[in-house]
């Protein structure tokens, strides 16, 4: 797994609730290097809450709690309001499900792409727009300078995708966390985009946080996985040995071949409800 990225101890991530608080993740213990690291699992079980802790974007109401959390050498138990900001921009990315919701409709993408630029380097604008054609080149958009000057209602799902992945790299950041980053695309996208985070991750030697709850998927562009359930971590493997694991759980988990259509329902895992 290469160098060590982030290290997570005892992370407990809790709401308030009937009975005081409860745990939406629960105290789990990971750590993530220069790689793929899959977090699977089903729908409710902590995957979003996880990866947002560490990019310090838990909902209002959330409580965090860790014995360890370092990444690249900073303890983010305690960052200010302004380290976030400059940790989010150099260091991290984050990917959502829908780039509809990520992309301000209103600006044209060149300005998205660069705003970390903008905001954290001291880069001319000539620069800026070189870097941003780059990249946008990078993440595989046919006609970059066209793109450039296009607002995202121009996009289809996954051009919007790249173009988000585009804005996200372009600082060259440690760690992505792509959080369900292809469930709203078509099946033929999904294995594009995939792809791309996966060369990308290679090539920029970055650690990838892929939250997905397609677990045959993970297993291809994956290297290690984390299966979690209610919070907790069910089992850790290597992204191969997933249809061989050993818990029922993440067998069911693996049987269970989720579609665009059934993004969100229930799938149908052992042990039923919570
Ligand atoms: N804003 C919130 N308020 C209260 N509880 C929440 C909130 N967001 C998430 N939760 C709780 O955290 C649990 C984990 O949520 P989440 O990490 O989003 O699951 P996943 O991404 O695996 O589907 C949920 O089951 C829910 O109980
Ligand atoms: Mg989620």
């Amino acid at each position: 797994m290469g160098e060590l990225l982030l290290s997570a101890e005892e992370l407990l991530i809790s709401f308030p609730s009937d009975a005081g608080r409860t745990a939406a993740v629960d105290g789990i213990s990971f750590s993530i290097g220069r790689e793929v690291l899959a977090l699977v699992g089903e729908s409710g079980s902590g995957k979003s809450m996880t990866g947002r802790a560490l990019m310090g974007l838990l909902p209002r109401g959330a409580e965090m709690r860790a014995k360890r959390l370092v990444f690249d050498g900073q303890d983010l138990r305690a960052i200010s309001a302004s380290g976030w900001n400059a940790l989010r921009g150099t260091g991290m990315g984050l990917i959502l499900q829908d780039p509809r919701y990520s992309l301000n409709p209103a600006h044209r993408v060149g300005r998205q792409v660069e705003e970390a630029l903008l905001l954290h380097t001291r880069l001319s604008s000539a620069e800026r727009r070189e870097r941003a054609l780059d990249m946008l080149d990078k993440v595989g958009l046919p006609d970059p300078k066209r793109v450039y000057a296009s607002y995202p209602a121009a996009l289809s799902g996954g051009m919007g995708q790249r173009v988000m992945i585009a804005a996200m790299l372009i600082n060259r950041p440690k760690l992505l966390i792509a959080d369900e980053p292809t469930s709203a695309l078509d099946r033929d996208l999904q294995d594009q985009i995939l792809t791309l985070l996966r060369s990308l991750t290679e090539e920029f030697g970055m650690g990838l946080l892929l939250i997905s709850h397609d677990l045959q998927q993970v297993a291809r562009y994956a290297d290690r996985v984390l299966v979690m359930r209610r919070g907790r971590i069910e089992e850790e493997m290597a992204a191969t040995d997933l249809s061989q694991a050993r818990s029922p759980y993440t067998r069911a988990l693996w049987a269970a071949r989720p579609s665009a259509a059934t993004y969100g329902t229930r799938l149908p895992v052992y042990g039923g409800e919570p």
